[in-house]
């Protein structure tokens, strides 16, 4: 039996989140700025078969065969005709149906890593391609660094020059579900943000997000109120820049100048929800 190898699924933080339209198909346009935080599952891959989900989040989530690492894996080796059979395993460290991507992250992840250990060499453009069709979020998974997402999610441009900050995330513990969070909004579309080129530090990104939204967050609160509790205890903490919910939620982010004081602060949290502190996820290359 082969060694496993391994790849990071990152959780995804949507710093601010603008539904500027709606398609035909029901599906919403989209204006994000995304990036990826220090915490996430892990995919592992080996010669072999069979697929098994561990780790503290792993009891949502059956090993069954409409898992995403298993579509993603499927899906890849359909499309570039591969045959070898593999086993997978997925660590479940981020709370499921959460908004910061966790499915997505581990699709993404399986695409990645199985795109190495089969040796088909493909650019990131073209696992993306393939990645859709598994989900919105998961070609900027994909990428797993700091992007500015459009169209549905697919249409992925780099971000601003980001200074160093920390993030802490909290969820309730309440899953979302992401359809009924979009069914849930109402009013206007809103405008693409307008962002700078860069920001200096923390400060000044978290002055300029504080102008921006998260469209969901409203219908999401109506669906959990709990939401609006953990975005209460994220103000409430000290040095807490900005405090705003991810994705469809319910997890929540607050914005930090430094990793060290996010870490602090998320130990200060109730224990009863998940939580974490710390920076970003750096991608190697
Ligand atoms: O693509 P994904 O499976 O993550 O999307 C789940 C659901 O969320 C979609 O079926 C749709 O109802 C909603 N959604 C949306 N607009 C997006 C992404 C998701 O309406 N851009």
């Amino acid at each position: 039996m082969s060694a496993w190898a391994a790849e990071a699924a990152p959780a995804k933080v949507n710093l601010h989140l603008h539904v500027t339209g709606r398609r035909p198909d029901g599906y919403h346009l989209l204006d994000s700025l995304v990036v990826f935080a220090g915490v996430g599952d892990v995919v592992r891959a080996r010669a072999g078969e069979g697929f098994a989900v561990a780790g503290p989040e792993a009891g949502a989530l059956a090993a069954e065969g409409d898992n995403l690492v298993l579509r993603a894996a499927r899906a890849l080796a359909q499309a570039a005709g591969v045959s070898a059979p593999v086993g997978l395993a997925l660590d479940k460290h981020l709370p499921v149906a959460s908004g910061i991507g966790g499915g997505s992250a581990d699709a993404a992840a399986a695409l990645r890593l199985l795109n190495r250990l089969w040796g088909l060499g493909w650019p990131e453009e073209r696992l993306a391609a393939l990645a859709l069709p598994l989900g919105a979020d998961v070609p900027a998974c994909v990428a797993s660094r700091p992007c500015r997402m459009g169209g549905i999610g697919e249409a992925l441009a780099p971000a601003p020059r980001l200074p160093a900050f920390g993030l802490v995330l909290v969820n309730p513990r309440v899953a979302l579900a992401t359809p009924a969070v979009f069914r849930a909004r109402d009013g206007d579309f809103s405008a693409p943000a307008a962002l700078p080129a860069g920001w200096a530090d923390a400060a000044a990104l978290a002055r300029d997000l504080g102008a921006l939204r998260n469209d969901l967050e409203a219908p999401a609160i109506g669906l959990c109120p709990p939401v609006a509790e953990v975005l209460d205890a994220l103000r409430a903490l000290p040095g807490c820049l900005l405090a705003r919910m991810s994705g469809s939620g319910a997890t929540c982010f607050g914005l930090f100048a430094q990793a060290a004081g996010a870490a602090e602060a998320a130990g200060r949290l109730p224990a009863a929800w998940w939580r974490w502190g710390g920076g970003l996820h750096a991608p190697p290359g």
